[in-house]
């Protein structure tokens, strides 16, 4: 049911530019103003949260970790430096292992329930389908986002050719079909077809869940509707990004319905993406469980809300109240401590 009321409201999403420039010609509106918006609001929302994020004091060091921490004697056992990292470099590492490869994905198991003759036994197994399925996808969308600055600037990178280049290096078809494009929608359908057939996740997978996908499919199969069916005039549509990048909006005149479809469905992403689970994106580098050294029990971390009590040994505490305590009859170690001052002289 969640994944029907993705899939309608998306379509109902589709509709509006279909009639908004198709029908009422309002191209200004779809080409500029709503862009502009929902580009201011993915940048504030954006920095909103991330900024709140870096405030949020984490007094502790919480890294999870799945490995060996160093041992006093390093011949006995040995660290797993990027499953329990010690140091700033070893961590680095991690990280870098982690956006770029989703490491931690990567060692997901399953359980299962297994029959022997002495009855039921859980067993945990390997599971990489989901790395699988997820690094496709993200791979394919940082391709395209990277392949679509050619839009966007001009004279045009060297490496976004290069990345064109090697994209289309099958030369399937003329225009030639992209990989990334192929691998976006596969990565989508796969990652959704997931949710709607594994039991246990379509249990717990909401709208949130599914109206991302769709959405993103959505613009996916509008970019390739225009690249490879429409065969858009690309060289009118980089007229009106590059006005849109210089502020200075022009209309051009025969820029196919898809094109506003593919831009109005992009803007409602950027208006979606700060409020919703897609932020795991900013997330992933923010997060104290995989950013932090599990360096807690080599070094000594003091809590920095902790009020500033300087310490105060006995031997201070009984020179301060030595007195009193004599004449409350409890016993001092020193007995000089116990004399009043003029006692004492
Ligand atoms: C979330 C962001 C976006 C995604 C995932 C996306 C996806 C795609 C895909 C999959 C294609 C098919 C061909 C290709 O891979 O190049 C495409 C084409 C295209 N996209 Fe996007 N797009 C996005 C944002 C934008 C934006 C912001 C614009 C411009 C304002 C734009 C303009 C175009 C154009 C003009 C084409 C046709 C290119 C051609 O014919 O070679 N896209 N898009």
């Amino acid at each position: 049911m969640n994944a029907l009321y993705s899939l309608l409201f998306v379509f109902l999403l589709v509709l509006i530019p279909l009639f908004g420039v198709g029908a009422a010609h309002i191209n200004s509106f779809f080409g500029a103003s709503l862009p502009y918006t929902a580009f201011i609001i993915f940048i504030v929302g954006f920095a909103y949260k991330v900024i709140n994020w870096g405030k949020s004091p984490v007094p502790f060091r919480i890294p999870t970790t799945g490995g060996q921490f160093k041992s006093f004697d390093p011949t006995m056992f040995k660290q797993n430096k990027y499953d329990c990292p010690q140091t700033g470099a070893q961590t680095f590492v991690r990280m870098v292992l982690e956006v770029f490869a989703f490491r931690s994905l990567f060692r997901n198991t399953e359980v299962s329930l297994h029959e022997t003759k002495d009855g039921p036994v859980v067993a945990y197994k390997s599971s990489k389908w989901l790395w699988l399925f997820a690094i496709t996808f993200h791979y394919s969308f940082f391709i395209i986002a990277l392949r679509h600055l050619r839009l966007f600037l001009e004279p045009v990178p060297f490496f976004v050719n290069g990345l064109e280049f090697i994209d289309g290096i099958l030369q399937i078809g003329a225009p030639t079909m992209y990989l990334a494009d192929a691998g976006l929608v596969a990565g989508v359908l796969l990652l959704a077809g997931r949710r709607l057939i594994n039991p246990r996740v379509n249990y717990f997978s909401y709208v949130s869940d599914y109206f991302p996908l769709f959405l993103i499919l959505a613009i996916a199969l509008s970019g390739i509707y225009m690249r490879y069916y429409a065969v858009v005039d690309v060289v009118a549509i980089k007229e009106l990004t590059m006005g849109l990048v210089a502020f200075k909006y022009v209309t051009p005149e025969n820029i196919d319905v898809s094109f506003y479809v593919h831009i109005f469905l992009v803007s409602c992403l950027m208006v979606y993406f700060p409020f919703s689970k897609l932020m795991h994106f900013p997330g992933v580098f923010l997060s104290p469980t995989r950013n932090m050294p599990n360096d807690t029990r080599a070094k000594h971390h003091v809590n920095p809300w902790n009020p500033d009590i300087k310490p105060h040994a006995y031997a201070d505490y009984e020179k301060e109240f030595g007195v009193p305590m004599a004449e409350a009859g409890l016993p001092l170690d020193n007995p000089e401590n116990g004399k009043a001052p003029e006692e004492k002289a």
